[in-house]
């Protein structure tokens, strides 16, 4: 039992990365812990990875439809849109990722991959003839953001402007994306905006990617609503983008910290999709989902009351001792590894086949033309308690061997 509040709400403690210590307390002294929230209800913080896995499976104990982020929106605000999927739950969640599932089936994601070598060879190239580059915005955000922009369906030329939106999004709590939530509001009624206009080209000329099929989907013999089909939009392109992102710029920070296990993987590529795996558990892009408890229930001794906040942090799962040996340790060659960074249950990420793919088709292009990548000055992170992103990462990098 802790007397102390620990605090891991603090969007300032996450700027030099998770507060991997508080965590560790938490989930040896209080793994269920009512946390205090300075302007809200507060939340029960859940950290140990059986709990986290637990709750997750459970969707008729512990929703999503009662918002997914910590914070409690006033009524009608963008950010608790209930027409968007990682917001409902069953039986509707499941007639909704039935329409989008299919095309992100490892096997369909799999035929991407000669066209991602292309896109991240390409990233590569541009970047070493000016002899470095920032590899956050430069390669690890501008290869996802062309894949998912492609799948999608929105043309080259709007990228920037998806890229922006994108960046408002998830940089709502740092100082210098500096977004107010009317502001934040205004960029998510622009981009369901946006996606009615492209979607009415796509009624008069439909084209073989996924906006032109969520134009023809039926729920229940109904086509998607206004917010529908936005909502599907908006979670597509900045679930796709960003989150990828964050996984290759960390997992390249992880490498470069660790230059044994850098070395380890060069001599040994095989080692790859262990690597990978590793990167996602010792640096999660996203550090927690929220959920809310549908009735009055107990978990480890706690007394959880209905409509209680119910925060799964996936960071700490994947740090809990009972689960990894020597947690703390940043191992390529780690396995078993059953970390929770795509979530579980019926909300469990959609897009992992392509975000695996992606890290993996970069790191093998990275680690063979760019094996000496190193840092030109700090990384520099996000201020954000939700996800661990990384603004800018100046690296070095010498014309490619071939
Ligand atoms: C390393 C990259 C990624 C990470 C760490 C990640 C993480 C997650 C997590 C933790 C969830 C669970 C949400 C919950 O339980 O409430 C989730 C859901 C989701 N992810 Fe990802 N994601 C990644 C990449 C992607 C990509 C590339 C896409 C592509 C479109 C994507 C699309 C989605 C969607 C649509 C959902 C909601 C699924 C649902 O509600 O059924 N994600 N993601």
């Amino acid at each position: 039992m802790i007397h102390e509040t620990v605090d891991v709400l603090d969007p300032d403690l996450y700027l030099a990365g998770a507060p991997h210590d508080r965590f560790e307390i938490l989930r040896r002294e209080a793994p269920v812990y009512w946390h205090p929230e300075p302007a809200g209800r507060g939340f029960w913080a859940i950290t140990r990875h059986a709990d986290v896995a637990r709750i997750s499976r459970d969707p008729a104990a512990f929703c999503s439809g009662r918002g997914v982020f910590i914070e409690d929106f006033p009524p009608g605000d963008m950010r608790d849109n209930p027409d968007v999927m990682i917001m409902m739950d069953p039986p509707r969640h499941a007639r909704f990722r039935a329409l989008v599932s299919k095309g992100f089936t490892p096997r369909v994601i799999q035929r991407l991959e000669t066209h991602v070598r292309e896109h991240v060879t390409r990233l590569i190239d541009e970047a070493c003839v000016r002899g470095g580059c920032d590899f956050a915005s430069d390669i690890a955000g501008k290869l996802p953001l062309t894949v998912i922009l492609e799948m999608l369906g929105v043309p080259r030329e709007d990228q920037e402007q998806m890229l922006d939106w994108t960046m408002r999004f998830f940089g709502a709590g740092d100082p210098d994306v500096g977004v107010t939530p009317e502001e934040l509001n205004a960029v998510l009624h622009n981009m369901n905006a946006y996606a009615h206009r492209l979607a009415e080209e796509r009624r008069r000329a439909p084209k073989d990617d996924m906006l032109s099929l969520l134009m023809a989907a039926e729920v229940d013999g109904q086509t998607l609503s206004y917010t529908e089909f936005g909502g599907f939009f908006n979670l597509l392109l900045t679930a796709g983008h960003d989150t990828t992102k964050n996984l290759i710029s960390n997992g390249m920070l992880a490498l470069i910290e660790h230059p044994d296990q850098r070395r380890r993987l060069l001599q040994d590529p095989s080692l790859l999709p262990t690597a990978i795996e590793e990167m996602l558990r010792f640096s999660p892009p996203v550090y927690y989902f929220r959920r809310s408890a549908v009735r009055d229930t107990e978990l480890d001794g706690q007394r959880i009351a209905a409509g209680d906040k119910v925060v799964l942090w996936y960071v700490s799962a994947n740090r809990d001792e009972a689960v990894f040996r020597d947690p703390q340790k940043f191992d390529v060659g780690r396995t078993p590894n059953e970390h929770l960074s795509f979530g579980m249950g019926p909300h469990v990420c959609l897009g992992l086949a392509l975000a695996r793919l992606e890290a993996r088709v970069a790191f093998e292009e990275l680690l063979r033309r760019l094996p000496e990548l190193e840092l030109a000055g700090p990384a520099v992170r996000l201020r954000s308690n939700w996800v661990s992103g990384v603004k800018s990462m100046p690296v070095r990098c010498a014309r490619p061997a071939g």
